[in-house]
């Protein structure tokens, strides 16, 4: 690292905020002392100062991807331990490669409540920022409240159409509380409008065979239909991880 480089002459600082270069005009005097230093073509000069810049912009796109997200816990592949799940490695790496998602292909993880479901779809998920891609997070009651909020029917149909700007689109959690009319509209609403154009992830206690016992069955049967055509189906099996963690006393830190 240079010892703090020459500011940048003032008429420039103008250029760069008028043209709206933020990353550029942060790295420039350190660039462009290197390159004084050490001679590089200006050529050079001008492809490493337009890389900070794309590279600056491509990562504030992902920190504002991973915020409108709307993640439940910011868990991630680094705390995954693939050897304690229940998926088999094969399909953990499989899915991971997030190709399904750039065939808009469903993944439904249906199992036991404390297997990883959440945590392991949150990982894909996001890994699919990481990748650019965008992705929207819902339990089926915050659907529910989304697209219930919007009223009247012309503002249903952009809220759909803003949800499935995602390339994934992750319900979780659907059977563990009953869900009403209202819900399984919201569901099929969004299944059809993503159907074969974008990929849902839903996680469940339930397979997804048995979604009419849990919301009115003729919706209930049109969502799976469509949700099940290209879907990856992963079942998760075992005791819970919760629980596990409870008893062995790592749910909570010692109290003093
Ligand atoms: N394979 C795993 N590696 C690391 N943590 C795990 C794994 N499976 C489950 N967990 C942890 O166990 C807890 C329950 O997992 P979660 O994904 O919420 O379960 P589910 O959604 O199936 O009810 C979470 O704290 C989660 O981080
Ligand atoms: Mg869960």
């Amino acid at each position: 690292m240079n010892p703090t480089p020459p500011a940048l002459p003032a008429e420039l600082d103008t250029l760069l905020r008028r043209m709206r270069l933020p990353y550029l005009r942060k790295a420039a005097p350190d660039v462009l002392a290197t390159a004084r230093a050490q001679r590089w073509d200006p050529a050079e000069v001008l492809r490493v100062l337009l890389g900070e810049e794309v590279t600056g912009r491509d990562s504030a796109t992902r920190r504002t991807r991973r915020k409108t997200a709307n993640f439940p816990t910011g868990k991630t592949f680094s705390s995954w331990r693939a050897e304690d799940s229940s998926i088999p490695e094969a399909t953990q790496n499989a899915l991971s490669t997030l190709e399904w998602i750039g065939r808009a292909e469903n993944l439904a993880v249906a199992g036991p409540s404390g297997t990883g479901k959440s945590h392991f779809v949150e990982a894909l998920a996001h890994a699919a920022i990481e990748a650019d891609l965008r992705v929207a997070w819902f339990t089926l009651e915050s659907l529910t409240a989304t697209i219930g909020k919007a009223k009247v029917d012309a503002s249903i149909a952009r809220t759909i159409t803003k949800i499935c700007r995602c390339e994934l689109i992750v319900v979780d959690d659907i059977g563990m509380l009953p869900a009403g009319q209202d819900a399984a509209e919201a569901f099929y609403r969004v299944v059809d409008a993503a159907y074969e154009r974008r990929s849902i992830a839903v996680t469940s206690n339930i397979h997804p065979s048995g979604f009419d016992t849990i919301m009115p069955k003729t919706l209930a049967t049109a969502t799976v239909d469509r949700l099940l055509h290209h879907a990856h189906l992963v079942l998760t099996k075992g005791d819970s991880h919760r629980l596990a963690e409870a008893l062995a006393g790592k749910g909570v830190m010692p109290l003093s």
